[in-house]
Protein backbone atom coordinates (compact mmCIF):
# COMPACT_ATOMS: atom_id res chain seq x y z
CA UNK A 1 0.00 0.00 0.00
CA UNK A 2 1.18 3.57 -0.97
CA UNK A 3 -0.99 5.46 1.10
CA UNK A 4 -2.52 4.93 4.33
CA UNK A 5 -5.50 7.69 5.38
CA UNK A 6 -4.78 8.44 9.68
CA UNK A 7 -6.24 10.59 11.60
CA UNK A 8 -4.41 13.66 10.89
CA UNK A 9 -5.58 13.73 7.48
CA UNK A 10 -8.85 14.46 9.06
CA UNK A 11 -10.83 17.98 7.99
CA UNK A 12 -13.19 16.60 10.87
CA UNK A 13 -16.44 16.72 8.24
CA UNK A 14 -17.40 13.06 8.43
CA UNK A 15 -18.88 13.06 4.22
CA UNK A 16 -15.33 14.89 3.17
CA UNK A 17 -13.32 12.52 5.52
CA UNK A 18 -14.72 9.45 3.25
CA UNK A 19 -14.43 11.05 0.10
CA UNK A 20 -11.18 11.42 0.94
CA UNK A 21 -10.21 7.79 1.99
CA UNK A 22 -11.84 6.63 -1.09
CA UNK A 23 -9.60 8.58 -3.21
CA UNK A 24 -6.06 7.13 -1.20
CA UNK A 25 -8.01 3.87 -1.84
CA UNK A 26 -8.38 4.73 -5.42
CA UNK A 27 -4.83 5.62 -5.78
CA UNK A 28 -3.35 2.54 -3.81
CA UNK A 29 -5.41 0.60 -6.54
CA UNK A 30 -3.23 2.80 -9.59
CA UNK A 31 -0.26 1.62 -7.81
CA UNK A 32 -0.84 -1.88 -7.10
CA UNK A 33 -2.09 -2.21 -10.67
CA UNK A 34 0.93 -0.75 -11.49
CA UNK A 35 3.03 -2.98 -9.14
CA UNK A 36 1.62 -6.60 -11.09
CA UNK A 37 2.06 -5.11 -14.15
CA UNK A 38 -1.87 -5.18 -15.55
CA UNK A 39 -2.92 -4.35 -19.15
CA UNK A 40 -2.72 -0.69 -19.90
CA UNK A 41 -6.21 -0.69 -20.68
CA UNK A 42 -6.68 -1.88 -16.96
CA UNK A 43 -4.56 0.82 -15.89
CA UNK A 44 -6.32 3.42 -18.29
CA UNK A 45 -9.60 2.47 -16.52
CA UNK A 46 -8.56 3.04 -12.89
CA UNK A 47 -6.98 6.35 -13.51
CA UNK A 48 -10.09 7.56 -15.81
CA UNK A 49 -12.07 6.10 -12.28
CA UNK A 50 -9.62 8.42 -10.19
CA UNK A 51 -10.33 11.30 -12.62
CA UNK A 52 -13.92 10.68 -11.88
CA UNK A 53 -14.32 10.37 -8.58
CA UNK A 54 -11.42 13.31 -8.06
CA UNK A 55 -13.95 15.52 -9.91
CA UNK A 56 -16.94 14.30 -8.01
CA UNK A 57 -14.95 15.13 -4.66
CA UNK A 58 -14.01 18.54 -5.74
CA UNK A 59 -17.62 19.53 -6.42
CA UNK A 60 -18.90 18.56 -3.27
CA UNK A 61 -16.18 20.83 -1.50
CA UNK A 62 -16.96 23.29 -4.00
CA UNK A 63 -20.67 23.02 -3.27
CA UNK A 64 -20.23 23.33 0.01
CA UNK A 65 -17.82 26.58 -0.29
CA UNK A 66 -20.52 28.38 -2.39
CA UNK A 67 -23.51 27.34 -0.22
CA UNK A 68 -21.26 28.96 3.11
CA UNK A 69 -19.71 31.60 1.60
CA UNK A 70 -16.20 30.26 2.17
CA UNK A 71 -13.48 33.35 1.80
CA UNK A 72 -10.08 30.95 -0.36
CA UNK A 73 -12.81 29.69 -2.64
CA UNK A 74 -11.57 31.08 -5.86
CA UNK A 75 -8.10 30.31 -5.02
CA UNK A 76 -9.08 26.67 -3.50
CA UNK A 77 -11.17 25.99 -6.77
CA UNK A 78 -8.00 26.61 -9.00
CA UNK A 79 -5.40 24.64 -7.52
CA UNK A 80 -8.17 21.90 -8.09
CA UNK A 81 -8.99 22.32 -11.72
CA UNK A 82 -4.94 22.75 -12.13
CA UNK A 83 -4.81 19.19 -10.33
CA UNK A 84 -7.81 17.72 -12.74
CA UNK A 85 -6.06 19.01 -15.77
CA UNK A 86 -2.71 17.66 -15.26
CA UNK A 87 -4.01 14.17 -14.87
CA UNK A 88 -6.17 14.35 -17.36
CA UNK A 89 -3.02 15.33 -19.32
CA UNK A 90 -1.61 12.03 -17.92
CA UNK A 91 -4.44 9.52 -18.70
CA UNK A 92 -4.31 11.36 -22.72
CA UNK A 93 -0.40 10.78 -22.86
CA UNK A 94 -0.67 7.35 -21.21
CA UNK A 95 -3.63 6.32 -23.47
CA UNK A 96 -1.56 7.88 -26.09
CA UNK A 97 1.39 5.62 -25.35
CA UNK A 98 3.49 8.21 -24.76
CA UNK A 99 3.50 8.24 -21.18
CA UNK A 100 4.04 5.03 -19.07
CA UNK A 101 2.98 5.24 -15.59
CA UNK A 102 6.07 5.48 -13.00
CA UNK A 103 6.63 5.62 -9.54
CA UNK A 104 7.34 9.24 -9.96
CA UNK A 105 3.50 9.46 -11.14
CA UNK A 106 2.68 7.59 -8.14
CA UNK A 107 3.96 10.17 -5.92
CA UNK A 108 3.26 12.98 -7.43
CA UNK A 109 -0.54 12.16 -7.11
CA UNK A 110 0.35 10.70 -3.25
CA UNK A 111 2.14 13.88 -2.83
CA UNK A 112 -0.22 16.42 -4.13
CA UNK A 113 -3.20 15.08 -2.55
CA UNK A 114 -1.52 14.51 0.70
CA UNK A 115 -0.26 18.37 0.83
CA UNK A 116 -3.74 19.62 -0.51
CA UNK A 117 -5.65 18.32 2.30
CA UNK A 118 -2.98 19.12 4.82
CA UNK A 119 -2.67 22.78 4.09
CA UNK A 120 -5.52 23.55 1.77
CA UNK A 121 -8.50 21.31 3.22
CA UNK A 122 -8.02 21.47 6.81
CA UNK A 123 -8.51 25.39 6.55
CA UNK A 124 -11.95 24.71 5.91
CA UNK A 125 -12.38 22.16 8.62
CA UNK A 126 -13.19 24.80 11.31
CA UNK A 127 -15.25 27.20 9.11
CA UNK A 128 -17.38 24.45 7.76
CA UNK A 129 -18.01 22.88 11.51
CA UNK A 130 -19.16 26.83 12.26
CA UNK A 131 -21.65 26.70 9.82
CA UNK A 132 -23.04 23.17 10.90
CA UNK A 133 -21.57 20.40 9.01
CA UNK A 134 -19.87 18.11 10.69
FE1 LIG B 1 -10.29 17.36 -0.67
FE1 LIG C 1 -9.78 20.71 -1.82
Amino acid sequence: MLFQWSQKYSVNVKEIDQQHIRLFDLINDLHDAMKVGKSQRVMADILQGLIDYTDYHFSTEEKYMTLYGFPDYLQHRSEHRNFVAKVQGFHSSFKAGSLSLSLDIMHFLKDWLSNHILVKDKVYGSFFNQKGLE
